[in-house]
């Protein structure tokens, strides 16, 4: 599909320290060099995009600092991106760091006393302070102070250290992670949604503009249809569609190659990947589509907890292809009929599972 206009990859330009998927460098160049940089350029999350266009406005007005932003959602959906859209709306430096990286209080007085005035810091995964950590980024987020404690026992002292007004960006999969101290001191708390199909088509579009590459309609609608509703997926399968349509020796990506592309990565009709269906499969098949417990799922599959509550979970609730009770996860007839499974109504009756 040559020529191609641009080649998108230049370096990070934030201090990147950490990042909180494990992301290959490919996807990591190409998540910035298709990042867009301002509120009117960022498709989707309309009302939170129009709430924060008014809150920088007024920030800005009023010569503060932007007000603390918590950001939740799952994986994929742009919460690193708008927190760097932020600080370029604001016109300050962005510094980005994560839960885990922050290791010790040290390390938090280190970030936090080279903040310029009304700077911005992300800390992504915020969940993943440890508490001696979060707790001293309460006066940080109050009063624009921290307190440092100078010998031990008692001849320990606390010194007080006034710090610039800064705004804290924290990013986390899922809210209820977060302490209740902690959220508190949140201003603006949003959640991301997952992205339509009209969306993402639209981002599908745009990539394939920034990536010089010709793209027909339907088939940046395949592959929005097929992206979860996560835009770093859809421009992932934009990619590697793209790979077989040079390989084909075409002008532009038409939507027969889209989806001989999208099979062949083994995303299926409705967007689910390997990993989705092996959830599934797994419940239907070890536990008789359920309940059962997250742990006990995570331990069959051999794959962090973590990874199947963050990743998988959302979008097949959101599906409709799982169900989670207070007796553990169950897979819905849904899930059945797109597995093409049949269900085991003896068992599934004993086992009080059956389609919640
Ligand atoms: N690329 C990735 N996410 C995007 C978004 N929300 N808007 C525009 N382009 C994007």
């Amino acid at each position: 599909m040559a020529p191609r206009k641009k080649n998108p990859a230049p370096a990070p330009e934030q201090h990147a320290e950490t990042s909180s998927e494990v992301l290959s460098d490919e996807e990591q160049r190409y998540d910035v060099a298709l990042r867009p940089k301002s509120l009117d350029e960022y498709i989707g999350q309309d009302n939170e995009r129009e709430n924060l266009k008014v809150f920088v406005r007024a920030a800005r007005m009023r010569g503060q600092p932007l007000d603390h932003v918590l950001i939740s959602g799952p994986p994929g959906l742009g919460k690193t991106t708008l927190a760097l859209i932020l600080a370029q709306e604001l016109g300050v430096h962005a510094h980005t760091t994560s839960g885990p990286a922050i290791e010790h209080k040290g390390a938090l007085a280190g970030m936090l006393t080279r903040l310029e005035p009304r700077d911005l810091l992300f800390i992504d995964e915020i969940h993943r302070l440890s508490p001696i950590v979060e707790e001293n980024l309460y006066p940080a987020m109050e009063d624009f102070r921290i307190d440092l404690v100078t010998g031990d026992g008692p001849h320990a002292a606390t010194i007080p250290l006034a710090l610039h007004p800064f705004t804290l960006v924290g990013a986390t999969t899922r809210t209820g992670l977060i302490t209740g101290p902690l959220q508190s001191r949140f201003g603006i708390v949003m959640r991301l949604d997952f992205y339509t199909p009209e969306q993402l088509k639209a981002i599908v579009h745009r990539s394939a503009r920034l990536m010089g590459m010709g793209i027909t309609d339907a088939a940046a609608f395949e592959i929005a249809r097929r992206a979860r509703g996560t835009p770093r997926i859809a421009n992932r399968l934009l990619r590697r569609s793209r790979d077989f349509a040079d390989v084909a020796g075409l002008l532009e990506l038409d939507e027969a190659t889209a989806r001989t592309a999208l099979d062949r990565q083994g995303v299926d009709r409705m967007g689910l990947d390997e990993m989705d269906r092996r959830l599934l499969r797994v419940l239907i098949e070890f536990y008789d589509g359920g309940p059962a417990g997250i742990e006990t799922l995570a331990a069959a599959m051999a794959e962090p907890r973590d990874t199947l509550e963050d990743v998988h979970e959302p979008f097949l609730l959101r599906e409709g292809l799982l169900a989670r009770t207070p007796r553990g996860r169950v897979a819905t007839r849904r899930a059945y009929e797109h597995l093409g499974v049949e269900p085991n109504t003896s068992a599934a009756a004993s086992s009080g599972s059956l389609f919640r």
